[in-house]
């Protein structure tokens, strides 16, 4: 088993250093109880690297990013960019596209710690457990724009094999869960969701143990919330899954608990940050919600350097603390964000026991 790590850490704008910095803590204690060896380098990406660099992203922190065993990212954007030329979203963009990370796992999970934090009924949301897949490099994110005073474009273009490899995630995923994959579209509007509806049945063709049904965009938003539980891998194109994720946020119950994985080929170093962004609105109080980048640190032990081991304990360490009343004000509590990780640490430190 490997042991020793070099991770590339890009905390970025508003909350992200304080969750990023929680995060560290927390792989720490882990490096501390399996006796692994963590390298960090820190760059800077999104609007201070605008302001100190001159670009959202630099060539250097790509190719660092490249060069690294794995990337944990805590969130960019600030308002003061709002009207700007450059955005500091530009940066994560350009990284994605960098790294070819083209499936964004995003697991929704209703703890039972959580039931009442969540603004839906506890018979809703109790053993709610959604995959959302996210295409992450394609579709209008991506297409060719065209931004004047009278007219704008965002062009929405999805090649087979765009398609294809995020569906094959999707399936893989689901043969490991509940073996059912309901595909999201707008293939009653849109020729993109008609090829992706097309290719996605085909795809399923290859894998005869998983249930797979489409279901249109408009009426996903309102299943979300009304029965998530007939949900297992939710399968959508990158613009839909970002709208669908932070909806699906309120099964939880904040933002700050929704982790994700962004992955490209096998071996590459993928990119590890909360669903959330920057909250500007709650920038530097102590008053973020950890959670998210903490699982975020736990999905890269898993998924890229092939340490479940590490990842179980980090997401044991959640749930006891989470069980313990370690709630930040977005879930109801009143701990710090510095409280709130220290009560993790203690215990992937030490491995067990009450904290
Ligand atoms: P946001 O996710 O930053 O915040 C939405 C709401 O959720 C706010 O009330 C915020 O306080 C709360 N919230 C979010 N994360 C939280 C946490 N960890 N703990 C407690 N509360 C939390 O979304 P927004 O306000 O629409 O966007 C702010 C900026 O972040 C924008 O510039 C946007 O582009 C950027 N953004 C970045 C990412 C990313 O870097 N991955 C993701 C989403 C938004
Ligand atoms: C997310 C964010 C990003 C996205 C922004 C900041 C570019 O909202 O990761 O969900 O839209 O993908
Ligand atoms: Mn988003």
């Amino acid at each position: 088993m490997r042991n020793s790590f070099e991770i590339l850490l890009l905390p970025g704008d508003g909350i992200g250093p304080e969750v990023v910095g929680a995060a560290r803590e927390v792989m720490d204690a882990a490096a501390d109880h399996f006796d692994l060896e963590m390298r960090y380098t820190e760059r800077r990406i999104g609007g201070g690297a605008i302001r100190e660099e001159g670009g959202p992203v630099s060539a250097e922190t790509l190719d660092a990013a490249s060069a690294s065993d794995s990337v944990l990212l805590g969130a960019v954007g600030h308002p003061d960019f709002d009207n700007a030329p450059v955005r500091p979203e530009a940066g994560l963009l350009g990284l994605r596209k960098h790294l070819g990370a083209f499936a964004n796992l995003r697991p929704v999970e209703a703890l039972p710690a959580l039931l009442d934090s969540s603004p839906l009924k506890r018979e809703v949301v109790e053993g709610v457990d959604v995959l959302i897949v996210r295409e992450l490099t394609g579709g209008a994110y991506f297409g060719e724009k065209e931004e004047g005073e009278e007219r704008a474009s965002d062009l929405c273009l999805y090649t087979r094999e765009e398609i294809e490899r995020v569906a094959r995630v999707a399936f893989d995923a689901a043969k490991r869960r509940k073996r059912r994959v309901t595909s999201v579209d707008k293939a009653n509007v849109m020729a993109t969701s008609r090829l992706w509806r097309k290719v996605v049945t085909e795809v399923g063709e290859d894998y005869p143990g998983v249930e797979l049904d489409h279901i249109l965009v408009d009426a996903a938003a309102m299943y979300l919330v009304q029965s998530p539980k007939r949900f297992d891998v939710m399968l959508t194109e990158n613009l839909f899954g970002d709208i669908l994720s932070d909806e699906a946020a309120m099964l939880p119950g904040s933002m700050g608990m929704l982790p994700s994985a962004s992955l490209g080929k096998p071996g590459s170093p993928g990119i590890f940050e909360p669903v959330h962004g920057s909250a500007p609105d709650i920038a530097g109080e102590g008053k973020a919600n950890p959670y998210a980048t903490i699982l975020s640190a736990a999905m890269m032990f898993r998924h890229t350097l092939g340490r479940p081991d590490v990842a179980e304990a980090i997401e044991q360490g959640v749930s006891v603390a989470l069980e313990a009343h370690y709630l930040t004000p977005d879930l109801g509590g009143k701990k710090t964000t510095e409280e709130v990780t220290k009560a993790v640490g203690r215990w992937v430190a030490a491995g067990e026991g009450v904290i």
